[in-house]
């Protein structure tokens, strides 16, 4: 159970894991801006961008009219043949999954959507995968609400630990590799994405959705700490067993309220300006 290996691929356990936290941390404001806006629609279309198995749709479809129309988008069919069941009868609206690659198949994605939205994915993409996006979506005047995106505040409450900074570094290298769509822009992402959508003229809302991992979330920062100890390990390996035995020591101090992890993320939602008739 642990975030991604090869950075494109996740663990259902790990989405599992995070997706109440996912929920309990989000902006619930920028949701609310984003139905009413939809609401104009009789029948909106939602593009939701990495979909894995579904935390997104679960989270926004209590704020969205019964007529909403959804597609879900991920390259691993694994992942979407999960949606259904993780669902079950909670969600009143039309959904349906699309295999597709992100890389090459953007435009096919997002044609149509009048909501394009996503969670925990933008820090994989790369500046000309957001440019791209961003000018489609101002064509169509598409809504774009992007959440929990990493913005790089990590912070650790309590005593430090002479490794964190060391770990913190590492895992800011591997934050910058190619996920497969591009050079990813890891941390810079959120302001990537603000700056794009106010050059197509959009109203652009950011609010932060942070993760506090206590005691209460033992089993989430363990996880968290053991995938950052190895992306942080694959980014310098002569360092590797070293972050691991700091992981097993910070999850032990997360386990006994030693520490809490605040883990920042930014929601972004951006709608067409006047310019654009919105
Ligand atoms: C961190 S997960 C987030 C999943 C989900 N949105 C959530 O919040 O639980 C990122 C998702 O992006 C998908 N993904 C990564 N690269 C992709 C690509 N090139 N094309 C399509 N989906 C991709 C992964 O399969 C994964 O489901």
């Amino acid at each position: 159970m642990s975030p991604p290996a090869d950075g494109s691929l996740f663990d259902d356990d790990w989405l599992t894991l995070r997706e109440p936290v996912d929920h309990a941390s989000r902006a619930h404001g920028l949701a609310e801006q984003a139905a009413r806006w939809l609401a104009r629609y009789a029948l909106p279309t939602v593009v939701d961008l990495g979909t894995g198995s579904g935390s997104n749709l679960r989270y926004l479809a209590p704020y969205l009219g019964p007529d909403t129309r959804w597609r879900l988008v991920d390259h691993d069919e694994k992942l979407l043949a999960r949606v259904a069941s993780r669902s079950g009868q909670a969600i009143n609206q039309t959904v349906a999954t699309e295999a597709r690659d992100l890389a090459h198949e953007l435009p096919a994605a997002i044609a149509g959507g009048d909501l394009i939205t996503a969670s925990a994915l933008l820090d994989l993409v790369s500046q000309a995968w957001l440019t791209r996006l961003c000018a489609q979506a101002a064509t169509q005047r598409s809504a774009v609400l992007m959440t929990l995106s990493v913005d790089g505040h990590i912070r650790f409450d309590g005593q430090t630990e002479a490794d964190d900074a060391a770990l913190l570094a590492a895992l800011a290298r591997d934050q910058r590799r190619d996920k497969g769509l591009g050079m990813a822009l890891g941390t810079a992402a959120p302001a990537a994405l603000i700056n794009e959508l106010a050059r197509h003229g959009y109203a652009v809302t950011a609010q932060p959705a942070v993760w506090h991992l206590g005691p209460q979330r033992a089993a989430l920062a363990h996880a968290l700490l053991t995938g950052w100890a190895r992306a942080a390990g694959a980014a310098l390996p002569e360092h590797a067993e070293r972050f691991t035995a700091w992981a097993t020591r910070r999850s032990a101090d997360v386990a006994a309220g030693r520490t809490v992890i605040r883990v920042g993320h930014v929601d972004v939602l951006g709608l067409p300006g006047r310019d654009f008739g919105g």
